[in-house]
């Protein structure tokens, strides 16, 4: 076993250990009729309170305050047990009250996100190596707008030199719009490439009908379609890997608001926090 999965098993045995241990320690208190909710509550307000700050660790980068991957292992685990703290919290029941019914739908909002976010972190990272060169995000524009003008300037070099107007017009038809912007954004999310297939197909097709000038700049616009769906495809995975914070950190910010505003309803209703 490498080193990775080793230290992934250990971290992962010691989260079940702490989550049998949560359980554990909330049926001896059930058993003895003293009341969990407090405790649980103060536990997972203090682990949330724990899983926001790595924003702030994030924005606070240049302070020793340990290695982002660390803090991500951390972050995992920690909040993997918060769903057994919660779950205790809540005696295993959905809440009725607004307020903790808002807190509680948030508070599962926010898991999932991570899991799902987890799970694509770690899945499009491997994939983006498969297909097409890595690009900087960033740069993505900028590679669209010069394979859009190698293609304008190969249908135009075609018009100049030849009477027909086949190719120019197949451009006009099926492909202006392709490369007019980033396409089939879902499509390369699913690996999916049925677009990529039918058009070179489709292209393949359209060639038996032209003369031999006009077949080689078909062949040259195929490098540029196969280019461009490359950087489709970068594209896609790239956003999603950036934007799936967008609703992982605005839903955390939100839970924070719930949990201060429960906070602050059970302190009234119970003559104050203890
Ligand atoms: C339940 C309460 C949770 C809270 C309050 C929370 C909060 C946060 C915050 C504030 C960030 C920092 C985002 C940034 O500034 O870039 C973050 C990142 C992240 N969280 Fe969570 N999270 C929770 C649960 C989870 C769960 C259950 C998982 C997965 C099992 C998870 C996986 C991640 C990952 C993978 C990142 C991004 C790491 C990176 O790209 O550097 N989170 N979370």
């Amino acid at each position: 076993m490498n080193t990775l999965a080793a230290r992934r098993t250990r971290n992962l045995g010691m989260t079940v250990v702490a989550a049998l241990l949560i359980l554990w320690l909330s049926d001896v208190m059930t058993t003895a009729l003293q009341d969990t909710s407090r405790m649980s509550g103060w536990g997972l307000l203090a682990m949330i309170g724990f899983l926001a700050a790595y924003n702030l660790r994030k924005k606070l980068a240049l302070l020793p305050l340990g290695s982002s991957a660390s803090w991500l292992q951390l972050h995992i685990y920690i909040a993997l047990l918060t769903a057994v703290v919660f779950g205790v919290h809540l005696n295993w029941k959905m809440p009725n009250g607004l307020v903790e019914s808002i807190l509680a739908l948030l508070y599962l909002l926010v898991f999932a996100s991570g899991v799902v976010g987890l799970f694509l972190s770690r899945s499009l990272a491997k994939r983006l190596t498969t297909r097409g060169e890595e690009v900087l995000f960033e740069r993505i524009p900028v590679y669209r707008k010069r394979i859009q003008a190698e293609v304008e300037a190969i249908v135009f070099s075609g018009l100049e030199e030849s009477e027909s107007t086949a190719v120019a017009q197949f451009y006009a038809d099926r492909l202006r719009e392709f490369f007019l912007q980033t396409r089939n954004f879902w499509q390369h999310l699913v690996q999916s490439n049925r677009f990529r297939f039918g058009l070179l197909k489709e292209m393949q097709a359209y060639g038996r009908y032209l003369d031999e000038s006009e077949r080689a700049m078909m062949t040259r616009l195929v490098t540029c379609v196969e280019a461009k769906d490359d950087l489709d495809y970068q594209f896609s995975l790239q956003a999603t890997l950036k934007y799936w914070l967008f609703i992982h950190v605005p839903l955390t910010y939100a839970l924070l608001v719930f949990a201060a505003l429960h906070l602050l309803l059970v302190s009234a209703f119970s003559g104050g926090v203890s």
